[in-house]
């Protein structure tokens, strides 16, 4: 099964997509590790915990259990982590795996990212968000109260190891909210793997597993690309934005939890095609192809009551606000993008109004 690099200017790893990888974990790991802390939720270790357990038999390790969902993403919770850690001995040479979603290795990243300055982190993702997006490629970090993770860091983990087949267990509106970061990745860069979301929609939301694997792939490889090639966001990591803007603006606003992230990005992405065809960018063809696959994989949950202005209003304390001046990832074809701050504050609104119309109902 395909295996991707992610290449930076101080390390180098592979993101591999592989039935059963998790059986191999013993090969990506250093050869003189004290201790193994695996950083997982309640519900993943009582499905996925036992092929991982047999790996970890005879090695010092010990399971943390954080409570997951976005609104425990915070500080606090890594720092109870990292004071089991100190309990339990970690020191230098502990490592920690990161075996859940998204938010699980966004925590788990973070935690070894900061734990005693910095130690090795290993991400297995359970959930399609975290295969296709949040582990792959280094940005770990935490939620604050007014914004999405505001406090982080970049930190590369030694090993991204990605099974499909865990993806069975998984809540159908967590898969869903998944399938929205591969249509991202294919509006941002691949005609193809859009193509392959619009015309397979039945074979994809029912986990066909040749399909799954090829939009998995292709995901990571895109992923794998845009990291190699820009890992500290400066300029075109961004793309991997498409959608984020606004829907880092509605997860904040909904307290993150009205929404799942991929929900949040589903809407993003919903406003910036809106955003794209109103500002000229996008012709109405691909807007409206965008949009129909957008609605595909939905209904996101109802939105009624959450409003426009106090979305917009949010977007300055976005990360991706530079200089006071929002940026915005637009669609100008199927597969291509362009970064800009120069919009019109009332299209931003007119586009956001659209988008919080489609998912009102
Ligand atoms: N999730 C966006 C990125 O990794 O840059």
């Amino acid at each position: 099964m395909p295996s991707f690099t992610v290449r930076t200017a101080t390390t180098q790893y592979e993101a591999i997509v592989e039935s059963n990888i998790i059986s191999k974990l013993a090969s990506f790991l250093p050869s003189k590790v004290s201790q193994i802390f695996v950083v997982t939720t309640p519900d993943v270790w009582s499905y996925h915990s036992r092929p991982l357990e047999s790996v970890l038999e005879g090695r010092k390790h010990k399971v943390l259990f954080f409570p997951g969902g976005e609104s425990n993403k915070r500080m606090s919770e890594v720092e109870a982590l990292a004071d089991q850690m100190v309990g339990a001995g970690a020191d230098r040479a502990s490592l920690v795996i990161g075996f859940g979603g998204g938010i699980v290795t966004d925590v788990a990243g973070f935690l070894a990212a900061i734990f005693l300055r910095g130690i090795p982190v290993l991400q297995i993702p359970t959930t399609l968000l975290g295969q296709v997006d949040a582990a792959v490629g280094g940005k770990t970090g935490v939620n604050l109260v007014s914004g999405k993770n505001l406090i982080g860091s970049f930190h590369q983990p030694l090993a991204v190891l990605i099974d499909p087949e865990v993806l069975r267990t998984l809540p159908e509106r967590e898969y869903r909210a998944g399938l929205y970061e591969v249509l991202k990745a294919g509006v941002i860069r691949s005609k193809e793997l859009f193509d392959l979301m619009a015309l397979r929609s039945a074979d994809v939301l029912g986990q066909h597993p040749d399909v799954l694997a090829q939009i998995i792939s292709e995901s990571v490889r895109i992923k794998c690309e845009v990291v190699t090639a820009d890992e500290k966001e400066g300029d075109l990591r961004r793309i991997l934005n498409f959608g984020h803007t606004i829907g880092h603006a509605l997860e904040a606003e909904s307290s993150y939890l009205r929404v799942l992230h991929g929900e949040a990005v589903s809407f993003g992405m919903t406003a910036a095609t809106h955003l794209a065809r109103l500002a000229g960018h996008l012709n109405e063809d691909d807007a409206n192809a965008i949009l129909k696959c957008i609605e595909i994989y939905g209904p996101i949950p109802s939105l009624e009551g959450i409003n426009a202005e106090s979305l917009l209003a949010r977007l300055g304390s976005d990360k991706k606000t530079l200089h006071g001046k929002v940026h915005f990832v637009l669609p100008t074809k199927i597969g291509e993008v362009i970064i800009t701050n120069n919009v019109d504050p009332e299209l931003i609104r007119q586009a956001t109004i659209a988008a919080l119309h489609v998912n009102s109902r």
